[in-house]
């Protein structure tokens, strides 16, 4: 795939995800040569306001954000594509107006160039702004036209359906990046490699040789200033139903034919719907919430989340999921998926734990040695790490046995680390969908959790908060892996 000419609109580019994201993002592939030869930025707000007063916002933040630094001569170079078009999302002349202005860039690039629609803005706006382009025609080729959408992508099963049906009208199913900004992450995208660029893990990756799986995503940080989106969405929707599923979905997938888009997205859709419904009346047996109340986290006091801005003082939404899943397939019978997810916890660490069934016989007799099963852990962030857990011969005259970790380190590579949403927005330029949620996988994920989200919406939890800030959530969520003999690694 190349890159070919492209004017980047973004709505909400006033907005935050704009300034700690996107223009980071597009500047450091602009210094690493990766953005196309012709590429210009509109840049899209309400208010008033002149190109070089939105240019010196954005140097501000780059300086703050930006992976790489920000020399005055890189930003000659980049500034000079960004552009401020002052816009009203709700009236048509202003799309007509852009149109106008869309037009005239492609006349300097001497041909029409691809357009990429990067919609940062809450998902209420959604609609509007699609039934504007269409009415205006702005996105009228399917092979150069492209819209970035982020997530929620609906709030339930009925309305993810909506949404996208909504979408088809405008635009087709290939010209939609749905972004899961999670798929981008390296060390995410790094299982596909691990899983399938090596024969010697995939033979004992099933139920013959895996005793468990777990997902882990711990965020020391609270909800910050998101309070008001945070107490309509809480943990299920805002994590488990997006990025643990996919998560979920490169550890338990089948191996794709080729690393095509297609083949990619179609395996994991068979993951989810795989998945086994939780049945409506067994929901708290497969599923624990949770919400922090003060705390201590890195030795200073933390707030609780009913303390938090914008929070209600009795507020009953979840901070912490923790969750089991079985797959009804093959590969994965009888094997338990644990996902658990929450904010202020301990310490922030997103890692995938694969724990190996112990050893059906101990050549080693003697009950002082105690052998630890093989794990493997796969550390998402902030560690960027593979660690394989096993058994060796402790050093000496006895034959005494010690456990040891082989370990990968992804930053003793060296080499630059990008930022998931510079591969994701480069893979959004060049046309690579492999890394974006398809429709079906939308709705499936949110098929997955329907009974949980049912019966958590229709039974309010009574016994909130239940974990302090600083821990590593409720006592249930502990007990949800126990019952197995089984124990958060
Ligand atoms: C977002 C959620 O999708 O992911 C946030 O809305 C969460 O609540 C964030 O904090 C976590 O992303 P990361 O990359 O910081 O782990």
């Amino acid at each position: 795939k190349i890159l070919q000419p492209t004017t980047i609109i973004i709505f909400g580019a006033t907005g935050d995800l704009a300034k700690r994201k996107l223009f980071p993002a597009f500047y450091n592939l602009y210094i690493d040569g990766r953005m196309p030869k012709g590429f210009n930025i509109i840049a899209l707000g309400r208010a008033e306001n002149t190109d070089e007063n939105f240019r010196n916002y954005i140097k501000e933040n780059l300086e703050d954000f930006s992976r790489k630094k920000v020399t005055s001569e890189d930003w000659a170079g980049f500034q000079a594509h960004i552009t401020y078009f002052r816009h009203q999302l709700d009236q048509e002349n202003s799309y007509q107006d852009l149109h106008q202005k869309l037009k005239d860039l492609d006349a300097v690039y001497g041909m029409r160039a691809n357009r990429l629609f990067y919609l940062s803005i809450g998902p209420n706006f959604i609609t509007t702004i699609s039934n504007h382009i269409k009415n205006t025609a702005l996105a009228s080729d399917p092979q150069k036209d492209r819209i970035i959408i982020e997530k929620p992508f609906g709030h339930n099963k009925q309305s993810a359906i909506e949404l996208n049906s909504l979408l088809a009208e405008t635009f087709e199913e290939e010209q939609i990046y749905r972004i899961d900004h999670y798929l981008g992450k390296e060390t995410v995208q790094n299982i596909l490699a691990f899983r399938f660029g090596n024969s010697i893990f995939e033979p004992l990756w099933d139920h013959k040789y895996i005793e468990s799986v777990q997902i882990t995503v711990a965020e020391e940080v609270g909800v910050e200033t998101r309070g008001s989106f945070y107490e309509q969405t809480g943990a299920l929707k805002d994590m488990i139903q997006n990025h643990l599923l996919q998560i979920l979905c490169m550890v338990a997938m089948e191996p794709p034919a080729s690393v095509e888009s297609g083949e990619i997205r179609d395996r994991k859709v068979d993951v989810l719907k795989s998945i086994r419904r939780i049945p409506a009346d067994q929901v708290d047996h497969y599923a624990v919430r949770g919400q922090y109340g003060k705390g201590v986290i890195n030795g200073a006091e933390a707030k609780g989340y009913r303390q938090e801005d914008g929070i209600a003082p009795d507020s009953n939404t979840e901070t912490f999921v923790a969750a089991k899943f079985y797959l009804d397939n093959e590969r994965w019978q009888n094997v338990p998926f644990y996902v658990r997810t929450g904010k202020k916890m301990k310490e922030k660490h997103s890692y995938i734990t694969i724990q190996f069934k112990p050893l059906p016989h101990s050549t080693f007799s003697d009950t002082s040695q105690l052998l630890s099963a093989n794990r493997l852990i796969i550390n998402i962030q902030p560690m960027m790490d593979i660690r394989l857990q096993f058994m060796t011969k402790k050093p000496g005259l006895s034959l005494a046995l010690q456990p040891v970790e082989m370990i990968f380190d992804y930053f003793a590579c060296k080499e630059d680390t990008p930022e998931a949403y510079e591969t994701l927005l480069l893979d959004a330029l060049l046309g690579d969908l492999t890394l974006f949620m398809r429709s079906d996988q939308v709705e499936e994920a949110w098929d997955v959790v329907k009974t949980i989200q049912e019966s958590w919406e229709n039974n309010k939890e009574t016994s909130f908060p239940n974990y302090e800030a600083g821990s590593w959530g409720p006592k249930d969520s502990f007990a949800l892996v126990e019952r197995q003999g089984h124990s958060w690694v």
